[in-house]
């Protein structure tokens, strides 16, 4: 019933009567008084006028059950919602869940990891109160081979919801890190469960830098915030629910067409890499060649000295300049 109530309070600009919420939920004045003093509690600004009835006025910056779905707006992405004060880390959790046959678009969310995963085994910098660490559990019918292509897709969510949402200029650096000003603002850790020809399920893992004021010595010059880029506080969960929206969108779009044929072009707009130098790393083997965008399996084409232009799959590139060259 919170989270109804919530929901109400927030589409209603205007004053809404305790005798309309009454009769919206079935429930009595009396029950209706205590969630409204239990969200005061919480942090939530909340005037209350005799004869007029209750609006909200501001919100707390908090990543529970009630204040995301309050903004949900999707059919199922995020709608099976697990909210955690503290854990280990949500994809770990969601994998977890995803054996137990957790269904398609079920979403993890924490306040805090003490455990945060990067890629390639790195640590994810996880302090509470001030990120996002989400993981959304997908259960695509295509091919193994396809699903890398997801965290293009995912990437290109978090570039457009980011943006919208603090008009920052960022972009991505190729496949799926979010950068602004040279630094690293999201990042998106993809795991798969799958057999040869058969996609059991996927987890993306996303860690956002909403309101840190300082990183630790070894991320100072990588990494950034939000708060720190724009001065400005976010909503968290209004965050959260405004990727649930987009990525079940674009979601939908990949998976009918298994491509990213619809993404691609927008997608090299906000790439950082294009026409710029890079090193590609992969394996005991390294050149540079200057990127040319992506194709639409999501592979980065980088054209070499010689002019023979190279497709990409995986691997580590660089960008010089970028929070170190070599990354
Ligand atoms: C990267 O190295 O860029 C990927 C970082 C991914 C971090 C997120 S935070 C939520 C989810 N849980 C984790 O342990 N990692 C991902």
């Amino acid at each position: 019933m919170k989270a109804e109530i919530l929901t109400l309070l927030c589409k209603q600009e205007d004053y809404i009567s305790g005798q309309q919420l009454c009769e919206h939920l079935g429930v009595s004045r009396t029950a209706i008084w205590k969630v409204m003093k239990r969200l005061k509690e919480e942090g939530y600004e909340i005037d209350s006028v005799s004869n007029k009835g209750y609006r909200l006025i501001s919100q707390p910056d908090v990543l529970t059950k009630e204040a995301i779905l309050s903004k949900l707006q999707t059919k199922y992405m995020g709608q099976n919602l697990v909210c955690l004060k503290e854990t280990t880390s949500t994809n770990t959790i969601a994998k977890q869940m995803a054996e137990e046959k957790a269904e398609e678009g079920t979403l993890v969310v924490a306040n805090h990891q003490t455990v945060g995963k990067g890629r390639r085994g790195r640590v994810w910098s996880s302090p509470k109160n001030t990120g996002i660490f989400m993981t959304v559990i997908l259960k695509p019918r295509i091919r193994p081979e396809f699903a890398s292509m997801l965290t293009i897709v995912a990437a290109k969510v978090l570039n457009d919801v980011i943006r919208e949402v603090s008009g920052l200029p960022c972009m991505i650096k190729w496949p799926n890190d979010i950068v602004v000003n040279g630094k690293k603002i999201c990042g998106i850790l993809t795991e798969l469960s799958a057999e040869v020809d058969y996609i059991n399920y996927i987890v993306v893992g996303i860690g956002i830098n909403v309101s840190m004021m300082s990183f630790p010595e070894e991320l100072k010059d990588k990494a950034t915030s939000i708060l720190l880029e724009t001065g400005k506080n976010s909503n968290r969960a209004e965050l959260v629910a405004k990727t649930m929206h987009c990525f079940e969108r674009y979601y939908e779009e990949f998976i009918q067409t298994n491509t990213l044929q619809p993404l691609e072009e927008e997608y090299n707009k906000v790439l950082i890499n294009m026409n710029k130098e890079v090193k590609v790393l992969s394996g005991e083997e390294s050149y540079t060649g200057i990127a040319r965008g992506i194709t639409d399996k999501g592979h980065l084409l980088v054209e070499k000295e010689n002019h023979k232009v190279e497709e990409v799959y995986a691997g580590e590139v660089s960008v010089r300049g970028l929070y170190s060259y070599t990354d």
